[in-house]
């Protein structure tokens, strides 16, 4: 095995220019942690707001510079530790919330691991991992839709919108979304939703899809665009589900406005508080490795792009024209 690999590195915060493509040792690995030899990493937009310092003082996600980014990641396992039982080296596995994807190696905390079933391919592990926990935990336990709930599902053409369309609908709820263009929108239906429209009065949209009720939960990964108006889209005790800010964060909310919009619970989710053990992780990767293999979910991987073409990728995240999700080839 050679002692050095490729990386894609950050030693401080800031944009595209600070990022660098090293060549550094590989990773030895602790008595708990398995080393990867990774064939894909999952391309996200947690890496750009890596990059930009969004998570300098988070505790949930403790990343601190110099990184190498990335946190998604399938490949096959070269070593395990002393003490890491239940994995072996050969084992093809896939793993995310653990820096470190964007090399050709990485030690991660063997708990983070889960074995992939042979259906499921690499690249489709690296594109369903992270957003597919994500959707797993956000329909089931965040906003527990089934039978006789309505939910607005925002940005519907993005990687965890469209799974949650699709698991949302096959537990019977009632899925409402919004996107910004009509070749989106036909995604959006061909997932599962209802009623999908264009962002412009969403709300009332909403209500008269729903006879003036409004949704029960809303499902919001846009942030401060439509932070508010999905306030009025949601029924009498309802559900605001605000999991991500790609438009921008919401800095001033006063609790009273929750109580002017009809007692509206509000809710900050992160995947890291949902996936905090290995039964858990294992539990919900199950599902959706069952989901897949059963043809009862489609993830579409966006596009595979080049090592050296990463920054690529994040430029059209960033330009909103990405359809599903993209993936970095690794090993070829
Ligand atoms: N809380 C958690 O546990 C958790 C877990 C995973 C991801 N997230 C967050 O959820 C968000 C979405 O992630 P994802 O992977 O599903 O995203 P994605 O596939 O890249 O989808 C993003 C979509 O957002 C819409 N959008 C609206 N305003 C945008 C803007 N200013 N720039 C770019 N896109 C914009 C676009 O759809 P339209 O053109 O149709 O509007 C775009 O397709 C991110 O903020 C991510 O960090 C949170």
């Amino acid at each position: 095995m050679a002692q050095t690999m490729r990386a894609i590195q950050i030693d401080t915060y800031g944009d595209e220019s600070v990022v660098k493509f090293r060549t550094v040792p590989i990773p030895g690995i602790a008595t708990d942690e398995v080393l990867v030899r990774l064939h894909y990493a999952g391309i996200n937009f947690m890496d750009i707001h890596t990059r930009q310092g969004k998570y300098r003082t988070s505790r949930t996600y403790a990343v601190s510079v110099p990184t190498t980014l990335g946190m998604e990641g399938a490949g096959v396992i070269e070593a395990v530790g002393a003490k890491v039982e239940g994995l072996r080296p050969g084992q093809r596995v896939a793993y995310c919330l653990s820096w470190g994807t964007y090399a050709d190696y990485a030690a991660v905390p063997a708990w983070r691991v889960v074995p992939l079933p042979d259906g499921i391919a690499l690249p489709l592990a690296a594109a369903a991992l992270f957003q597919g926990l994500t959707a797993h935990y956000l329909v089931h336990d965040v906003g527990r839709l089934g039978p006789s709930t309505t939910c607005l599902i925002h940005a519907a053409s993005g990687a965890t919108a469209q799974i949650m369309i699709q698991m949302a609908a096959a537990r019977g709820a009632t899925v409402l979304a919004t996107t910004s263009t009509e070749e989106k929108a036909a995604v959006a239906r061909t997932r599962g939703a209802s009623h999908v429209f264009p962002y412009a009065d969403f709300a009332e949209r909403a209500r008269a899809a729903t006879q003036g009720r409004g949704v029960d939960v809303v499902l919001d990964a846009i942030g401060a665009p439509t932070f508010r108006e999905s306030l009025r889209a949601i029924a009498r005790k309802g559900l605001m589900v605000a999991y991500g800010s790609v438009g921008g964060s919401v800095r001033d909310i006063d609790p009273i406005e929750l109580g002017e919009a009809g007692s509206i619970f509000l809710v900050r989710p992160r995947l890291a508080d949902y996936s905090e053990d290995a039964a858990t992780i294992r539990r919900r990767a199950g599902d959706v490795f069952d989901l897949l293999e059963d043809g009862k979910l489609t993830i579409d991987v966006a596009g595979v792009y080049d090592f050296a073409d990463v920054l690529t990728a994040h430029r059209r995240l960033e330009s909103r024209t990405m359809v599903g999700k993209p993936v970095l080839q690794i090993a070829v």
